[in-house]
Formats: structure tokens, C-alpha cells, sequence
């Protein structure tokens, strides 16, 4: 066998190809005669935002395959916290880095704007990526001048993006998981039935300091009536099986047993078992908020600098990537899930069977 050749100790610029790394900036202004001092700031700004990506759809990746199992080991949530915790902070990275963009200015970008034509963030393979593989459907996207989403990528691109559409998402795997939580059936303790209980007493006496609070005109209580009524009815909607959507809103929605099973371990967050998924349902919140706030940073950076033109890849530019920011949208639930709460003082108390079935197995010797 052939010895293997002896090398010399790592060299940090080997060891992160530097020289391909800061080789890749190609600047077209440059190569049509006219270089633009802003255009590297530009390519570098887009290069880092794709090397992100990268991470991000690496933790996802992760998270992912701990959700593909039938059984997902209390240890492998602690793990899957971990990965998205890292996801909202690069995340929150990528929303700071749209104020390094920003000092360029909109005069500066028309320097060099034309020659990206018809290139656009709109072709970010690793972006569309993400979003399938956070869950995004097809159905649920903005339409391009009725065209597929993937018109504007390569065959092999749009090959990719379609592949990840086909995959079990992470909206689709904690769905499954939320549904198989074992604490939705307490045994003899029917904990819905409290808990409506509870909400009914809430809304109760809601009703009963509006129509007493003497500083409010007959019209203002019943408008504040109303509003306790569309509150009961929303309510309504989680408890009975074949009533309305509880969540309404853009976007995709749980089911009502998930649903149910997110609102548990929101409510009974405190017991050890339920701790470690409320914080991941929670970053999962937060990686939703996250992408909107992007979406949003960008859709009001793309009207500072180009107004109300069309987008270098043909859509209409500002007004599409706000309407994205508002529609594109997969865990929204997650975030509407506090109109469910009530005080803790007002939940009902678990029999001590079902929460030491819930709390840590050691004990102290005594
Ligand atoms: C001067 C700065 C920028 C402007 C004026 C701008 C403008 C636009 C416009 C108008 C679109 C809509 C598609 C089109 O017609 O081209 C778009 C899409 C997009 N851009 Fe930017 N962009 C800028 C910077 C960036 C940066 C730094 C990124 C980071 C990767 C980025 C990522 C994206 C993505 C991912 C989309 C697709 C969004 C979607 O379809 O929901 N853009 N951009």
C-alpha cells in the first residue's frame, strides 16, 4: 500500500480555501469598462447572506432528521432546540446585515444596476430551499405573471427546489409529532373539559367588568361585547372537532389535534417534560418572525433604492415583496397561539398521578 505522503501542519488559508473564498468577486460593472466602487459591496453582502443559507439548511437538515422518526428521544429535542436556537440568531445576523447594504446609496446602485439584468435574489436556490423545507406550499405562493415559482432558475435548480418540495417538511414533522403527544389524554382527567371550563369562567367575568365599568358609553360596551364574543367563538373553534379553522390568517395551519397539543405544552410549560418542546415550538415561532421581519427589511430596502420599478428579475418589485412578507408564511400558528392562553392562576391543576408521569424520574436519597 502506498504511504500516505507526509504534510506539513494545517495552514488556516488552506484550511478555508482563502484564496477561492476572496476570489470569487466578480464585479460586471467592471467588465463592461466602468467599474462601480459600490458593486463590491454588493456581491460581498450577497455572497455572505448565501453562505448563511448554507448554515442555516445544515441546522435544518439536522432538525429534520430527528423529526423523521415514528419517535422522536427526549434527548434529540434538546439537540433539535439547539440547532434552531443557532438558526434565529444567523437570522438575526441576516436582518442587522441589511443596514450594511444601506450605506450604499440608490444612486450609487444605479451605477451598476442595468448590467445585473435579469439577475435577482429571486433566483437564491439555498433561499427557496429553505422555505420548502421549512414547509412553504406551492399553492400558498404569489403568483409570476402565472408562471411556476421556479420559471426564473435552471433546469438543474429548479430540479433541487422541486426535490425539496416533495420531502416531508418540518412543518409537516412537528405537525405529525404534536398529534402523537402523549399528554393530550390524561386518562380519567379530561383536561379539555377544564380548561373550557376555565376559559369560559375568563370570558365570564370579561363580560361582567365590561357591562359594569361605569365610564363606557352603552355603544363602546358593545362593541368591547362583540369583541369578547369573537374571542368565545375562536375558542370554540380549538375545542370541537368539525367547527371552524381555529387560526385564521395567510398561511399554513395545524391541525386541531396539533394545534391542541401546541396549546398544552404552551399552557403546562413548567412541567419538566413539556419544557424542552414549549422551546422549541417557541424558536420555531421565532424563525417564522424572523423571515418576516427579513422579508419586510428587504421589501423597504428594494424601495428605498429602486421605488416603484420593476425588480431586476422581472416582478413588480416592491409591491410583490411586501405582499410575500404578509403571505409567505408557514408557523404563523405558533405566533397566534397566545390568543388561546389564560392566567396560570386559572388553569387547571393537574392530579399528582399525571404530574410526576411528567416530572424528572430522580430522587433524592433521603
Ligand atoms: C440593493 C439591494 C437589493 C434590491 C434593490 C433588491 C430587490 C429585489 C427585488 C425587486 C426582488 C423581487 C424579484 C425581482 O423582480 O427581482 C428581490 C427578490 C429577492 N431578493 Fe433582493 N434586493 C436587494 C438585495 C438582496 C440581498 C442582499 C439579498 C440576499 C440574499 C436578496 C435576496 C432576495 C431574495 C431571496 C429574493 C426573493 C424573495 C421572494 O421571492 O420572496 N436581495 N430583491
Amino acid at each position: 500500500m502506498e504511504k500516505e505522503k507526509p504534510r506539513g501542519p494545517l495552514y488556516y488559508a488552506d484550511y478555508i480555501q482563502l484564496d477561492r473564498l476572496l476570489g470569487c468577486q466578480q464585479m460586471q460593472s467592471a467588465l463592461h469598462g466602468r467599474p462601480a466602487h459600490d458593486e463590491m459591496l454588493f456581491i460581498i453582502v450577497h455572497q455572505t447572506y448565501e453562505l448563511w443559507f448554507k448554515q442555516i439548511l445544515w441546522e435544518l437538515d439536522a432538525v429534520l432528521a430527528t423529526f423523521r422518526g415514528s419517535r422522536v428521544p427526549e434527548e434529540d429535542v434538546g439537540e433539535a432546540v439547539l440547532h434552531c436556537g443557532r438558526i434565529v440568531e444567523i437570522q438575526r445576523v441576516l436582518i442587522q446585515q441589511v443596514d450594511v447594504l444601506e450605506t450604499m446609496t440608490p444612486l450609487d446602485f444605479l451605477d451598476f444596476r442595468d448590467d445585473l439584468i435579469p439577475a435577482s435574489g429571486i433566483q437564491s436556490v439555498q433561499f427557496r430551499l429553505i422555505e420548502n423545507k421549512l414547509g412553504m406550499r406551492r399553492g400558498d405562493r404569489l403568483q409570476l405573471h402565472a408562471a411556476p415559482y421556479t420559471s426564473r432558475l435552471s433546469d438543474e435548480d429548479a430540479a433541487r427546489v422541486e426535490a425539496a418540495e416533495k420531502e416531508p417538511s418540518l412543518f409537516d414533522l412537528i405537525e405529525g409529532w404534536l398529534e402523537r403527544t402523549p399528554f393530550l389524554n390524561f386518562g380519567d382527567f379530561d383536561f379539555w373539559r377544564e380548561y373550557r371550563r376555565a376559559v369560559d369562567a375568563m370570558l365570564a367575568a370579561d363580560r361582567a367588568s365590561i357591562l359594569s365599568n361605569p365610564t363606557l358609553t352603552e355603544e363602546e360596551k358593545a362593541t368591547q361585547l362583540a369583541g369578547v364574543e369573537a374571542t368565545a367563538r375562536r375558542f370554540a373553534d380549538v375545542f370541537e372537532p368539525g367547527a371552524g379553522q381555529p387560526v385564521a390568517g395567510p398561511g399554513r395551519h395545524f391541525s386541531r389535534r396539533a394545534l391542541q397539543a401546541a396549546l398544552l405544552i404552551n399552557l403546562y410549560r413548567d412541567e419538566p417534560i413539556l419544557h424542552l418542546p414549549f422551546r422549541l415550538l417557541a424558536l420555531l415561532a421565532d424563525i417564522e418572525r424572523n423571515f418576516t421581519t427579513w422579508r419586510q427589511r428587504h421589501a423597504q430596502m428594494a424601495m428605498r433604492m429602486i421605488g416603484s420599478r420593476i425588480g431586476t428579475g422581472g416582478t413588480s418589485g416592491h409591491e410583490y415583496l411586501d405582499r410575500a412578507a404578509e403571505r409567505h408564511k408557514v408557523f404563523a400558528d405558533l405566533s397566534a397561539l397566545s390568543s388561546f392562553f389564560i392566567p396560570r392562576s386559572a388553569l387547571p391543576k393537574l392530579p399528582p398521578d399525571v404530574r410526576s408521569r411528567m416530572g424528572f424520574k430522580f430522587q433524592t436519597p433521603r
